[in-house]
């Protein structure tokens, strides 16, 4: 069986990889020749644990290809998907722009019947704009080459993103035609799923579950937010409270952890544009409004801490902090609350020095440039520095040498923005620990 993968961003290249490590031809599009030349030399544009290891194996046994050509990499395959981005416009809704250049030049080149599905988190109604930029291209050509569209979105996370594709919770296909559904069945059998984990639907459904999977998950985590601040003034804790509460099935133990707020390439863009789209149909999202706007807030949470206990002023201090990344296990800066820290910080006249395993170079590129400066481990960012902050709950941060942590910080004090550590351990040793929502 043979498909292409056009757009080799998260999703793209770990589909393309996955879809590849069981046996199937596949080709990964995308128009950046650059990338494509590195992904061809085994050099990864993206971190993301176990997809190295995975595309070099499938690239070098020739199951995997990369080519910059969709024409030449539609020729034979039965499915085409569109994993390109689908950036927020200005005003919060999904930009389609890349997904329907692809449809149209789909169109345009496609040979042979042909499954196009889309990966990309797109509004609904957006398989009907797909069909219609592929109609209207084969259209212009003459052509009655018939063809199927489907909405196949994707559930991974990033830092698990392998292990997420090739062991699903569910595969959620939105699809109007049988013989696009047989093959459809038939590309994803190598992944032994038992039958009710394969939903079938139509597809306006499709692309709603995946906007209302991640609104879902977004609200757990603003609510939790909102209760942990309430905590703090009331004078509960709210880890025991997340216990407490998680401990009921109804409720579930995942995604109710409080924090310095959701990031990421998902949450806060898929947020906004169900809320846009609900706009566009004069339906108000109240609830989805309020996790926004709770999030946002809760990215101020940890400098507003540090305020609290330094002053409002913070000029000439210096502040570690650790981790950068919107979160662990992934190079990702897209939306991090570290940069919403780090500039509060700035603002009040403090520098800042930061430390993460592996965002640094990203950071540095593209989102906050200079604005810190880099240090080569965890405890270098500790040298001179007034207090540390801990932003990013990676692993090699939560049993760091505390002798040597109050060693070489000015004061041992400890903004946890994670809850990661244990607050009366921390007090026995002498600091002051700051949590999310408790005293
Ligand atoms: C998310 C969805 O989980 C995934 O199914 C979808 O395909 C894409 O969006 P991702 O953005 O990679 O994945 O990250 P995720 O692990 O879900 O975390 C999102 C954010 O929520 C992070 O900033 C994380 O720190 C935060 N979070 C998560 C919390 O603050 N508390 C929690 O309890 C869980």
């Amino acid at each position: 069986m043979k498909i292409a993968v056009v757009g080799t961003g998260y999703v793209g290249l770990v589909s393309g990889a996955c879809f590849a490590d069981v046996g199937i031809d596949v080709t990964c599009v995308d128009i950046d020749k650059k990338k494509i030349e590195k992904l061809k030399n085994g050099i990864m544009p993206i971190y993301e644990p176990g997809l190295e290891e995975i595309v070099i194996r499938n690239y070098k046994s020739g199951r995997l290809h990369f080519s910059t050509d969709l024409g030449e990499a539609i020729q034979g395959a039965e499915v085409a998907f569109i994993a390109v981005g689908t950036p927020p416009g200005q005003d919060g809704s999904a930009d389609l722009k890349y997904v329907l250049a692809v449809a149209d030049e789909i169109g345009r080149k496609m040979t042979d019947y042909l499954v196009v599905a889309t990966k990309s988190t797109v509004p609904v109604t957006t398989g009907e704009k797909v069909r219609a930029a592929i109609q209207s291209a084969l259209d212009k050509r003459g052509s009655n080459l018939p063809f199927a569209v489907a909405s196949n979105p994707e559930f991974l996370k990033e830092g698990a993103a392998v292990e997420d594709f090739l062991r699903p919770d569910r595969i959620v296909i939105g699809i109007d035609d049988d013989r696009a559904e047989q093959i459809m069945q038939r590309l994803y059998k190598p992944f032994q799923l038992s039958g009710d984990r394969i939903i079938y639907m139509d597809i306006p459904s499709a692309e709603m579950t995946k906007y209302a999977a991640n609104a879902m998950l977004a609200t757990k985590i603003s609510f939790m937010n909102d209760i942990a601040n309430l905590c703090e003034r009331v004078g509960a804790d709210a880890n025991m409270v997340r216990k407490g509460i998680g401990s009921d099935p109804r409720i579930g133990n995942k995604f109710i952890y409080p924090g310095v707020g959701y990031g990421g390439s998902c949450f806060p863009k898929d947020v906004k544009a169900i809320i846009k789209t609900a706009k566009e149909y004069r339906y108000e999202l109240k609830v989805l409004q309020a996790v926004e706007e709770v999030n946002n807030a809760q990215k101020f949470v940890l400098a507003d801490k540090v305020k609290a206990h330094f002053g409002e002023t913070l000029r000439g201090m210096t502040f570690a902090m650790w981790g950068l990344s919107f979160k662990p296990n992934t190079d990702d800066m897209r939306e991090a609350p570290a940069a919403v820290i780090i500039d509060e910080l700035r603002a009040a006249g403090a520098q800042v020095k930061a430390y993460d395993p592996v965002a640094m170079e990203e950071a540095k590129a593209h989102y906050i440039f200079d604005k810190v400066t880099y240090c080569k481990d965890a405890y270098e960012a500790l040298v001179d520095a007034d207090a540390l902050l801990l932003v990013t709950e990676w692993s090699e941060f939560r049993i760091p040498s505390w002798d040597v942590v109050g060693k070489l910080l000015k004061n041992k004090v400890v903004f946890d923005g994670r809850n990661i550590y244990d607050k009366k351990y921390l007090e026995s040793m002498g600091f002051t620990h700051y949590g999310i929502g408790s005293k």
